[in-house]
């Protein structure tokens, strides 16, 4: 029996990889896609959400656009980490598909009125159009399975000390997501730093061979020469553990988590803030991963690209 998901994301070049082992994995049914704005401008998220779906030969997916901007705070974008156009590196593309009218929120809703068994959420960006989802149809929880995100750090943030960039682009989005009461998988800094790709790594996956092959390994190479010049050895592949968390599980260290949203705070907007010693005396909300055995997620990732390319060929 595969599970049934919608993708929600911000692609940005970890989203695009996380895509690609989604729609590779057969234990997954994707039944739709949207997008928000983060690692660039929504109109950017969008346009590169149709060009990765064509390169997969995914144009039958529904795909919607989401929410114009977050909650409360102003809008952000990366362009630092993932160039101007959210996705720059190789060529692709150009769209053979369109985006749904109604938005993203609706395309949703709709998956989740249809379905029969409930659906998980994997959302790789800010959490906005899950949040204004759970807002807008309370009714539709229980066709939610949860929800397994990319976000948050309980050891440490990225874009400040304190917090990761998707939680910190929409805080009040996380907040409404977390008190939720829905089942929810974190795959957060605590883990996606662990699962860093190196030159070998890339070097497999431009072994295949084929379009596919060039393009995802360019994406991981454009990743790996970002993060090298602020520091790392490997480049964190972030968006895929989140989608590892419902495919292959039994590769991750996981901890119960009571997990909270600053959303003020003069240094501390945006964390994730992890009851490690159950001090606040509430039961955990949140399945945290903390490790992930890094070669067997390599794997994944290559047998991913390998399994695309002889689908597109045959
Ligand atoms: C997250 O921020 C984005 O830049 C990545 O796509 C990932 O979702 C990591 O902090
Ligand atoms: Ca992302």
């Amino acid at each position: 029996m595969s599970i049934p998901v919608i993708l929600d994301g911000d692609p940005g070049h970890d989203d695009a990889i996380a895509w690609v082992l989604a729609f590779a994995a057969k234990g997954l049914d994707v039944r739709g896609v949207t997008t928000v704005g983060g690692n660039s401008s929504l109109a950017n998220t969008t346009y590169n959400a149709r060009r990765i779906l064509t390169l997969l030969g995914a144009t039958d997916i529904p795909l919607a656009q989401g929410a114009t901007r977050p909650l409360v705070v102003e809008p952000m974008i990366a362009p630092s980490v993932h160039g101007e156009s959210g996705l720059d590196g190789p060529a692709l593309p150009e769209p053979e598909m369109d985006v749904q009218p109604g938005g993203a929120v609706e395309l949703m809703a709709r998956l989740l009125r249809e379905t029969a068994e409930p659906i998980w959420l994997v959302p790789t960006g800010a959490l906005t159009n899950v949040a204004i989802l759970l807002l807008a149809h309370p009714e539709l929880k229980p066709k939610i399975a949860g929800i397994s995100l990319m976000g948050g750090g309980i050891q440490s943030g990225n874009w400040t000390p304190a917090a990761e960039f998707n939680i910190l682009v929409d805080p009040q989005a996380a907040q409404i997501v977390f008190e939720s009461g829905l089942p929810l998988r974190m795959a957060g800094l605590d883990v996606t730093e662990k699962a860093c790709f190196l030159p070998q790594d890339f070097d497999r996956v431009r072994a295949i061979g084929g379009q596919l092959a060039e393009i995802v390994a360019d994406w991981l190479e454009f990743f790996f020469e970002f993060h090298r010049e602020i520091g790392y050895e490997g480049a964190p592949v972030h968006d895929p553990v989140a989608i590892v968390a419902l495919t292959n599980p039994e590769i991750l260290q996981t901890r119960d988590l009571y997990v909270q949203i600053e959303t003020a705070g003069q240094y501390a907007c945006g964390a994730t803030i992890g009851d490690w010693y159950g001090s606040a005396g509430q039961p955990p909300n949140t399945q945290v991963a903390m490790g992930i055995d890094r070669q067997a997620y390599v794997d994944l990732i290559v047998e991913a690209v390998a399994e695309h390319t002889r689908r597109l060929a045959s």
